[in-house]
């Protein structure tokens, strides 16, 4: 059954959602979501080539679009974003914080720029299009929903600065849905699990770990972009009117089971990468 069918058209006709990282992954399947529900979509990224592929998707579906390239640790050129999408599709009423960067990493190798590149991305990047959307959420009174992941609670081993970054984000949607209630504004986050086709997964595990990966999920397998866009439809509409300051766990259930998995998945991968890499050596000593 597709998502269009569960929302009246005109419960989002009116609506503009702003995605950050839309231009793939789980944020372009959020993006497309919400087109196909009939809201007008507005996508940013870093990638111009990326964004225009996302684009000519939405505008498939059927929505009015704008794509803006933006960094999100660059707090300057999302207003200009939010002032330009205010422009040409209405006021934000419903922004959605995705872009984030991970890489696996032990802590012990980690340089300090690179532990900060991924605090800036996630978490910075995260209250600078919150901070640079707010006068139009207070005017829409909109919601905000901030995408989250299983290391903001649970250690994952190579993942210090994501779990750091995630964690601060939890918080902050906390502190803001708090602080801008009163207003009318709603701030929730989702913690998808790994998710099919993502950079996310490409990046934490290869072939062997994701097999091991979907061991821990009680529902067997990955999950798909549209079911984090459909978390994100729900918190959007009316049926979630009185829901904010939660986290939504979308994982298959991956949480029950813990990181013991993944970790050891990583571990056996690394000293995989050591003893291919001794051998080498050796063969080119011989
Ligand atoms: N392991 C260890 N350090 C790494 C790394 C890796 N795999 N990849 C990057 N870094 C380090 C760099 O060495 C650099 O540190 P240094 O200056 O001390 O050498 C620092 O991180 C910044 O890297 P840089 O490539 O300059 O940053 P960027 O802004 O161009 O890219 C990243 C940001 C690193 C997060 C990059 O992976 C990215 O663009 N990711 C976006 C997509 C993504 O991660 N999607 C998954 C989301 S779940």
């Amino acid at each position: 059954m597709k998502i269009s069918e569960f929302y009246p058209r005109e419960v989002f006709a009116n609506r503009t959602v702003f995605v950050t990282g839309g231009g793939s992954g789980i944020n372009l399947g959020i993006a497309k979501s919400y087109a196909a529900v009939g809201a007008k979509v507005a996508i940013c990224g870093r990638t111009e080539e990326k964004l225009d592929h996302a684009k000519s998707e939405l505008e498939a579906l059927g929505a009015k679009t704008h794509a803006v390239v933006a960094d999100v640790r660059d707090y300057d050129a999302l207003q200009h974003a939010c002032d330009q999408i205010q422009v040409s599709l209405g006021p934000i009423t419903d922004l959605v914080c995705g872009a984030a960067g991970n890489f696996l990493c032990s802590a012990n190798e980690m340089s300090a720029n690179a532990f900060r590149t991924v605090i800036d991305i996630d978490l910075m990047g995260t209250f600078n299009a919150t901070r640079a959307a707010f006068e139009q959420l207070k005017e829409t009174k909109g919601c905000v929903l901030m995408v989250s992941a299983g290391q903001a609670y649970m250690p994952y081993t190579h993942q210090a600065h994501a779990g750091a970054a995630k964690a601060g984000i939890e918080n902050l949607a906390k502190n803001l849905a708090l602080e801008w209630g009163p207003l009318g504004i709603r701030i929730n986050t989702v913690v998808p699990g790994p998710i099919e086709g993502t950079e996310g997964v490409k990046r934490l595990a290869d072939e062997k770990q994701k097999h091991m990966m979907l061991q821990s999920i009680p529902l067997r397998r990955l999950g798909l972009p549209e079911e984090i866009g459909q978390v994100a439809v729900f918190l959007s509409s009316p049926m979630a009117a009185y829901i904010t300051g939660s986290q939504i766990v979308c994982d298959g259930g991956m949480n029950l089971s813990g990181s013991a998995l993944f970790n050891m998945g990583v571990h056996q991968a690394q000293a995989a990468r050591a003893a291919h890499a001794t051998k080498s050596s050796n063969d080119q000593e011989e």
